[in-house]
């Protein structure tokens, strides 16, 4: 047996039509998986078939997974072009940047709803079949900000530790079933998230520094670790935060 074998895997991925979503969807893709990308806009049907003209097996839905019924129809919808669900990547969120002092609690409040409220509801809706079928793989994208504070993204940090918590709390819960319930914590990302930093001399040299690597990450940083907890080979793993971070965490 290919541990690492996704061949006819039924997969989702929220965040696939940009950035770290959207390259482990095609890390999916190239090991022979069928993968749905969620999007938060119709984008995502041209994402989907820009890889599908590549020969790859993928479709998309899209819809605000920030609100509770659209995420219910977006994540049925994509029950139904998959046939089911073996994965599940949570890899869609936001951040918005403001002194704790001034921050608007309607900011606060829309960022832990898409980054961790929906997290959830999805891993319930998926863990749900995955008992059913006595297997299944959850994998979140947490960050460096589910160990730090960070500046300026209090409400980010505050998700990003709770996607952590829940990464765990599910584990536990879900194991006994056949569900892998893991989360990548992707370091510094060269992504349109990450552009201000990226774009503040002062802060970007600050980073670089702490990389041992070297270089900001990018996407494709991420195939390895994302295949790896989709697949059998991770089958004992449970629970885990995996830094992918060029080594930042440890220095
Ligand atoms: N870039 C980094 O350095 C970095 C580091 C650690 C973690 N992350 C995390 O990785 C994930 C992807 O980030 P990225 O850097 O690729 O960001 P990005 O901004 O490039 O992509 C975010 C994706 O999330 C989707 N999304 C956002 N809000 C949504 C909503 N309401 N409904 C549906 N989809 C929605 C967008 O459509 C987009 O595809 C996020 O969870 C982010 O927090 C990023």
């Amino acid at each position: 047996m290919n541990l690492f074998d996704l061949k006819n895997k039924k997969i989702l991925v929220t965040g696939g039509t940009r950035g770290l979503g959207n390259k482990i969807a095609e890390g999916f893709l190239e090991a022979g998986a069928h993968v749905v990308i969620v999007g938060s806009s119709i984008k995502a049907i041209d994402t989907a078939l820009n890889f599908k003209n590549k020969g790859f097996k993928c479709d998309a839905v899209y819809g605000n997974l920030g609100k509770k019924e659209e995420l219910e129809r977006v994540f049925q919808e994509a029950i139904e072009k998959l046939g089911g669900i073996d994965v599940l990547v949570n890899a869609h969120g936001i951040t918005k940047r403001y002194d704790p002092i001034e921050f608007p609690v309607e900011a606060f409040e829309e960022i832990i709803n898409i980054n961790l409220t929906s997290v959830f509801m999805l891993s319930q809706l998926a863990a749900r079949i995955m008992k059913e079928n006595g297997y299944g793989k959850i994998i979140n994208i947490a960050s460096m900000n589910s160990f730090f504070g960070g500046q300026t993204v209090c409400a980010y940090s505050s998700s990003k530790g709770g996607v952590m918590q829940l990464t765990k709390s599910f584990s536990n819960d879900l194991f006994k079933y056949g569900i892998n319930v893991n989360a990548i914590a992707p370091g510094y990302m060269a992504t349109d998230m990450t552009k201000a930093i990226q774009d503040n001399e002062t802060r970007n040299k600050e980073i670089l520094e702490r990389i041992p690597a070297g270089r900001w990450g990018t996407g494709d940083d991420l195939k390895g670790c994302a295949i790896f907890l989709a697949s059998h080979a991770s089958d004992y793993l449970g629970g885990a935060i995996i830094p992918v971070d060029g080594g930042f965490l440890a220095k």
